[in-house]
């Protein structure tokens, strides 16, 4: 059968998805709208074959742990059923970011599986179909098969594009920090906060409204409305996590340098708003045309190691030819 290979784009929430519905599925219980990036990204090469005796997983040239194996394996079972298929897969994913600077992956990793792995078993999936699947491996992935502004309702199969990246270019600097060793996962971490902070049914009230406020900024094209809410929402689903007990945190001393050269800039008038995810880099939003100066700001912070500009990106792809070095294939 067909080798393919597809290439889907990491996304970074405005308004974050914190908490899943007490349902099977993985569907979350919040709504969250997503800004899809143009640097960074994931590709994934997947071929089926009868060769194969099991499903091989390799990520960024090393055997996937035994959970990241299952995870992948349970999609490709979805897709074999769907397909009539019985054959094992050979998957080789990789990222054009170091998965140790402690970047999510999930997003555009699950979203690149689907895409490619779909394809490779026969099918052809509308985005739709796409994004519902792979919000099953990983909500957040459920954004990346689509391009610029995304969001993905409570309750929802699919996630929606809501603009187009040409309609509304904006910037997202990414601030890698010095690294902290991996906390917790966002399924437990997520878990945790529901089961022992007392902020969390306040997260899951005030998310919505925040969520709505991104969600008109954008459709407005207006980062001064965008922006602020951005950050609120960020720092009201790190406060749920600080409140839950023991408290989870993922901060390092830099990530609260960033938030504080971020409000330095906007007390003098340049628009830039941090947000972070689970973990410590911080991600700052601002537009195009200060993002070369605000990043200069940023990489000189002490336990800033380096900044990563990105904009507003497109949707996933599919290739003729892997352009990253999808190793793996030539070692078997
Ligand atoms: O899709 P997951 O399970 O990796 O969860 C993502 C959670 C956050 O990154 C913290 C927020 C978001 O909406 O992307």
């Amino acid at each position: 059968m067909a080798e393919i290979i597809a290439r889907a784009p990491s996304n970074i929430a405005l308004a974050k998805y914190w908490g899943k519905l007490e349902r099977a599925g993985n569907y979350p219980a919040v709504p969250s709208l997503s800004m899809t990036l143009n640097g960074l990204y994931t590709e994934t090469r997947v071929e089926f074959s009868a060769d194969f005796q099991f499903d091989e997983v390799l990520l960024d040239g090393r055997v996937a742990d035994e959970s990241t194996r299952r995870r992948v394996s349970a999609l490709l079972d979805k897709l074999r059923t769907l397909a009539g298929l019985e054959t094992r897969a050979r998957v080789v994913s990789a990222n054009n970011f170091p998965t140790a600077a402690g970047l999510a992956s999930s997003a555009s990793g699950f979203a690149a599986l689907t895409l490619a792995a779909s394809r490779a078993a026969g099918l052809d999936l509308t985005p739709a179909e796409m994004s519902s699947l792979a919000r099953e491996c990983s909500a957040s992935a459920a954004r990346s098969l689509f391009g610029g502004y995304v969001a993905l309702e409570v309750g929802a199969h699919a996630a929606q594009p809501l603009l187009d990246a040409e309609a509304y270019p904006l910037s997202m600097l990414i601030c890698l920090l010095s690294s902290k060793p991996k906390v917790m996962g966002s399924t437990g971490g997520m878990q945790h906060t529901r089961d022992t902070s007392p902020y969390y049914s306040a997260w899951l009230e005030h998310a919505p409204r925040l969520y709505d406020e991104v969600r008109a900024g954008v459709l407005a094209r207006d980062l001064e409305r965008i922006g602020p809410a951005t950050t609120q929402s960020a720092l009201m689903m790190h406060a749920s996590m600080w409140a839950a007990r023991p408290a989870l945190s993922y901060w390092v001393p830099a990530s609260v340098a960033v938030l504080e050269c971020c409000a330095g800039l906007r007390g003098r008038g340049v628009l830039a708003f941090p947000t972070m995810d689970a973990g410590p880099n911080v991600k700052v939003l601002c537009s195009p045309d200060s993002a070369a100066a605000i990043g200069d700001e940023l990489e000189a912070l002490p336990g800033v190691e380096r900044v990563i500009s990105c904009n507003t990106g497109k949707g996933p792809v599919t290739l003729e030819v892997a352009s990253l070095a999808l190793s793996g294939k030539e070692k078997s």
